[in-house]
């Protein structure tokens, strides 16, 4: 379904340019925040210009936002406190790899998959796997500063971020196998997270409840093809009219067996809610940083530091309690759906609720 499916939709969006124009300009105006982290912030993109390095600035959590033992004080760490943060991280990565019994969810092989994920900058020698909805629009910005094709990231044309043939952002699949190996023993390499089932929840709102991008097979094509499937009464007459509900797509995502195919056949799109350890193998490929999306103030100094970044390039300013766990939320998708469906799918993902150190949703599940 792919690429096809991706020309056939193409196609028909060329006819209507009209309608492209009209589209272009409401995106323009709001859509990238949408994108990156599945909240909408105001009605207005929130790079702001000549925004500075975001400084690591005090979460208000009311929630508590996440299991990190040491975000209980109300002070803010500073950069090398924040250095044991990611240190046990990565022991506690290294430790669930090890585990036995979740091999088959947080082993994968480096397969062109992953590759594609990666991305490259040689200038600075960093690799940065994509994990969307978690602002990887602003992470490619800025690695695209750093390889030079523009000055500063507000100079960054929207529409330039993700056209990887002109943004001077090559992936890693792009490079011979020797290459490859070199980067990836040698360089600087790091991805972001957040709480799994939230992640999903912003997937679906992001892709089947508004899609706010020109991105129509995710409605019009991916959810008949999961409706069909997973919805236990439907009429084929009404599949696009009632639109996929969050009980179908976590049926869909907790079916191990019965995905496999219709993953093939969704191709690329599926990056929006396979695991992390599916998109960036992170038992095989030694990362030194992963950041939480939680606690991005706090990770992308550490992050632009470690990378010897933090001098060249800003990042831009994060607005505030975007990043927030919010636990009434995941309770609200989750309460009309069975125990079942929801064990189903905590098995699928409990992976990368381990490998991270996300709690696993008790509330859910019992
Ligand atoms: C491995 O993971 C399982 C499932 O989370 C857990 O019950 C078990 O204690 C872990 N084993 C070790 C050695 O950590
Ligand atoms: C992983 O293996 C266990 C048995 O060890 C099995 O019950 C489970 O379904 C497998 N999960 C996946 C995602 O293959
Ligand atoms: C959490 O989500 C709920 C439901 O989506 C929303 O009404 C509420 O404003 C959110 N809370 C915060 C602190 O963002």
């Amino acid at each position: 379904m792919g690429e096809a499916m991706r020309h056939h939709w193409l196609l028909l969006g060329a006819c209507g340019w009209v309608l492209l124009i009209l589209m272009f300009f409401s995106k323009f105006i709001s859509f990238r925040a949408v994108d990156d982290y599945g909240e909408r912030v105001g009605g207005q993109s929130w790079t702001v210009p000549g925004s500075k390095v975001v400084k690591p600035v005090p979460v208000s959590s009311p929630e508590k936002p996440f299991p990190q033992p040491s975000d209980q004080s109300s002070a803010v760490p500073s950069v090398t406190d924040w250095q044991s943060v990611i240190e046990r991280r990565i022991e506690l990565l290294s430790s669930v790899c090890e585990n036995s019994s979740l091999r088959n969810l947080t082993h994968v092989s480096i397969r062109k998959f992953v590759l594609d994920r990666i991305f490259v900058c040689d200038k600075r020698k960093i690799l940065f796997c994509q994990t969307p909805k978690v602002g990887n629009t602003q992470w490619k910005k800025v690695l695209i500063v750093l390889n030079g094709a523009f000055p500063t990231v507000e100079e960054i044309p929207e529409n330039l971020v993700h056209d990887h043939e002109k943004n001077g952002l090559p992936r890693l699949s792009s490079l011979s196998p020797q290459e490859i190996t070199h980067r990836l023993n040698t360089y600087f390499k790091f991805f972001i997270v957040r709480d799994p089932f939230e992640r999903l929840i912003s997937a679906f709102k992001d892709k089947f409840v508004k899609n706010p991008r020109f991105e129509p097979w995710y409605k019009h094509d991916i959810a008949p093809a999961i409706i069909r499937k997973y919805r236990k009464s439907h009429r084929d007459s009404e599949l696009s009219a009632s639109g996929l509900h969050f009980e179908d797509f976590v049926r869909y995502l907790g079916d191990v067996e019965g995905r496999l195919r219709m993953d093939r056949q969704f191709s690329e799109h599926i990056i929006h809610w396979v695991t992390y350890a599916e998109l960036c193998a992170p038992c095989e490929i030694h990362y030194n940083v992963v950041g939480h999306h939680e606690t991005l103030e706090q990770d992308v100094p550490h992050i632009l530091k470690a990378a010897g970044i933090d001098r060249l390039v800003s990042y831009p300013a994060i607005p505030p309690g975007i990043t927030r766990y919010n636990r009434s939320k995941v309770e609200h998708y989750f309460s009309g759906i069975s125990k079942r469906d929801i064990r189903r799918l905590y098995a699928r993902y409990q992976g990368d609720f381990n490998l991270f150190g996300y709690p696993s949703p008790d509330f859910l599940l019992n």
